[in-house]
């Protein structure tokens, strides 16, 4: 996928950029660090990276709580700097703050059905366990249309995103391409999008369940302290059927192991720790004390920045002021672009 994207580097005037998002409904966790601040950490490096605080997004399916997304502007921004999402390499910016993508998106939407939109696997999911049935709020379902202006606001072609995003990447391509299509300009508009890493899992949650999240209630978060993550591992599903210490135990979809195969960095020791849990004769709780300590470890140094950043929430607010600042300015440029292509630049 990188490679990809570097290849096309080479060939291409244009540098390749960078763009993902979180929505702040909540603090981020786990489950975000796996899915998206990994693959930011890696491309801030080489690219030019927008990161977005998705704000309309979020709002689409909480318009009854426009403070709850307020709070979490502040919380979202504070674990991607504490993560070591660097402003020098990094543009932050809150999406509705850039009223282009708000333009584009409604251009967009005439380039998509709504029978595509209800086939969204993604959005089909979300709409079930939200249990709208017919009531779907038209912004919600129509919130990758949105998502494909994010990206494309900037030009963006690389997108470090968790699979369950997959299905938005799909549709952008697919607006990608009607577009260009409609209304070509040599070099065209927009170009394809693809996901950085898209391989890496989702990380299940402490329940065991798919996907972390915080609706379910099974996510360790970036911000949790030493006590709170000790508790969570405790909890961690294991093997059910590992009751006694020298029980054979199971690793196939023991989420302690899942975590120990991302998190920890000496995989030798992992292996071995497989085999021994395998045999039997090794217990859940010395397993769980291990991951404790490696999560610990991992968290610790990201908490205590984030404690840090928490107190000058004026400097937060002013990386995001400056970033916004330039990611209007980009995306004011492409909405010019897609003016002329369209030919509706009447002055
Ligand atoms: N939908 C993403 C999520 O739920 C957040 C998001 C919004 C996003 N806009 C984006 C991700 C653009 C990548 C690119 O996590």
């Amino acid at each position: 996928m990188a490679e990809n994207a570097e290849k096309r580097r080479g060939e291409d005037t244009r540098a390749t950029i960078v763009l993902s998002g979180d929505r702040p409904t909540g603090k981020l966790h786990l489950g975000h660090f796996v899915g998206t601040i990994q693959g930011r950490l890696k491309l801030q490096e080489k690219y030019r990276q927008f990161v977005m605080v998705a704000d309309i997004q979020a709002l689409t399916d909480n318009a009854e709580n426009p403070e709850k997304i307020r709070e979490n502007v502040l919380e979202v921004t504070l674990d991607n700097l504490a993560s070591g999402i660097d402003p020098k390499h990094s543009t932050f910016f809150i999406q509705s703050l850039v009223p282009e993508i708000a333009e584009l998106t409604v251009l967009f939407l005439n380039l998509v059905t709504v029978a595509r939109l209800e086939r969204n696997p993604t959005v089909k999911d979300e709409m079930r366990q939200k249990g709208y049935g017919g009531n779907v709020p038209a912004g919600f379902l129509t919130y990758p249309v949105s998502q494909a202006a994010d990206i494309l606001a900037p030009r963006a072609t690389l997108i470090p995103v968790g699979k369950d995003q997959m299905p938005m990447i799909e549709q952008t391509n697919e607006i990608v391409e009607k577009f260009n299509r409609l209304y070509p300009l040599n070099p065209p508009v927009f170009e394809r999008v693809e996901v950085f890493a898209s391989d890496i899992p989702l990380l299940p949650g402490i329940d065991g369940k798919a996907k972390m999240s915080k609706s379910l209630n099974n996510a360790i978060y970036l911000s949790d302290s030493n006590d709170t993550i000790r508790e969570k591992v405790m909890q961690m599903y294991t093997d059910p059927n590992h009751i006694h210490e020298t029980d054979p135990g199971t690793v196939k979809d023991n989420v302690v192991f899942t975590y120990l195969d991302l998190f920890d960095t000496d995989q030798n020791q992992v292996r071995d720790l497989k085999n021994r849990y395998e045999k039997g004769g090794f217990g859940d709780v010395a397993l769980k004390n291990h991951l404790i300590e490696i999560l610990t470890a991992f968290i610790s140094p990201i908490r205590e920045r984030r404690e840090y950043l928490a107190k000058r929430p004026d400097d937060v607010m002013d990386i995001l002021r400056s970033g916004t600042e330039i990611a209007r300015t980009v995306a004011g440029k492409t909405l010019s672009d897609v003016r002329r292509a369209m030919n509706i630049n009447y002055f």
